[in-house]
């Protein structure tokens, strides 16, 4: 089969297409044919070495990265119950570890997936994987983000603000997103009860009293956000590399909670997910779509930083 191997850290151009064996599964895991990956910053970041991650996968020979698919089931393990060869299956796999979804097969456990509701595409559906994920824990499992919560999304116009604006609108809470002027009404449209232009006016000089903030920026944004918060508010951090000071700032505030997430593959929130999508209540929005040989494209849009929601890459 065909795959997308990262021969060195560094630069896009470092990852090759290569012919490799396609992957042998395991009892529990299911064999999809990937239709559509999705690219998110983590890709990026183990690429080229920024990431926690990329120690972790330096020991693997061919390295593949990638963890969000769209795909066919082809194959079925002895042990697989959910789902049945030719079942259309989405899920973010093998998160934290080695996805390998740059291929035109992956291998994925069964209580990693759901399945793909027939009324979105296969684009679609591999959009809505680790962003949405991550919006989905950092409000369900990390944080507990309620209906009379005051909302505060960092990068709402990014993949996994557009998802979080969604969702703490589905649950009820009073949103307020950041991103540039250029995506204010991109923000809006997304059900953001209010906007902040970031480039414009320092949010932490007007905002005050939030209850929960989902912290998408990183270096001296999260202690800004710590200061908005109410006393007992909730941060959930989401780029690494967050400080010592970070964390004093955080106990000094009396939080309620304070995480640094990390989101996990999880079919039952993957399920959360499809059902969401099925119901309309959750749309990605995909802003480039590349080819299977534009990986390099695809790749250097996402290390833009300026992603409007997703870069999906086709088979
Ligand atoms: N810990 C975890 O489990 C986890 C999971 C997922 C993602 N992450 C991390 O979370 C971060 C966001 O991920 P993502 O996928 O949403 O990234 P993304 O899609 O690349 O975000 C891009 C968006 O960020 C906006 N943006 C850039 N700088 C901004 C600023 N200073 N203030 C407000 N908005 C800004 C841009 O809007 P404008 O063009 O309008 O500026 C753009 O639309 C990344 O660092 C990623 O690695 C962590």
């Amino acid at each position: 089969m065909k795959a997308i191997v990262l021969e060195e850290f560094g630069n896009a151009e470092n990852l090759r297409y290569k012919e490799i064996p396609k992957p042998e599964i395991k009892a529990y895991e299911v064999l999809i044919k990937v239709k559509e990956i999705g690219i998110n910053p983590v890709d990026v970041k183990v690429r080229s070495r920024q990431a926690p991650l990329a120690e972790a996968l330096i020991k693997y020979d061919p390295l593949i990265l990638g963890w969000d698919v769209s795909g066919e089931v082809s194959e079925i393990g002895t042990s697989v119950t959910k789902f049945e060869v030719g079942d259309e299956v989405f899920g973010m796999i093998n998160f934290v570890g080695h996805g390998k979804a740059y291929a035109e097969y992956a291998a994925a456990p069964e209580d990693q997936l759901a399945g793909k509701p027939q009324s979105i595409s296969h684009v679609e559906a591999a959009a809505s994987t680790l962003a949405a994920l991550t919006a989905w824990q950092a409000f369900d499992s990390y944080g507990k983000l309620r209906p009379i919560d005051k909302v505060l999304v960092h990068a709402a116009s990014g993949g996994v603000g557009h998802f979080a604006v969604q969702i703490a609108k589905h649950i009820g809470a009073h949103v307020i997103g950041t991103s540039s002027a250029s995506n204010r009404n991109f923000v809006l449209s997304l059900g953001a009860d209010e906007h902040i232009d970031y480039q414009n006016t320092p949010f932490e000089e007007v905002l005050s009293d939030i209850d929960f903030v989902l912290e998408a920026i990183g270096g001296s944004n999260f202690q800004k956000s710590i200061r908005v918060l109410k006393p007992f508010g909730t941060i959930v951090g989401l780029p690494s590399g967050h400080t010592k000071e970070d964390e004093l700032k955080a106990q000094e505030k009396q939080l309620h909670a304070c995480y640094f997430m990390s989101v996990y593959s999880n079919g039952t929130d993957m399920q959360q997910i499809a059902s969401l999508l099925a119901k309309g209540v959750l749309k990605p929005h995909i802003s480039h779509v590349f080819g299977f040989e534009e990986i390099v494209k695809a790749h250097l849009q996402m290390d833009s930083g300026r992603t409007v929601g997703k870069v999906v890459v086709k088979l």
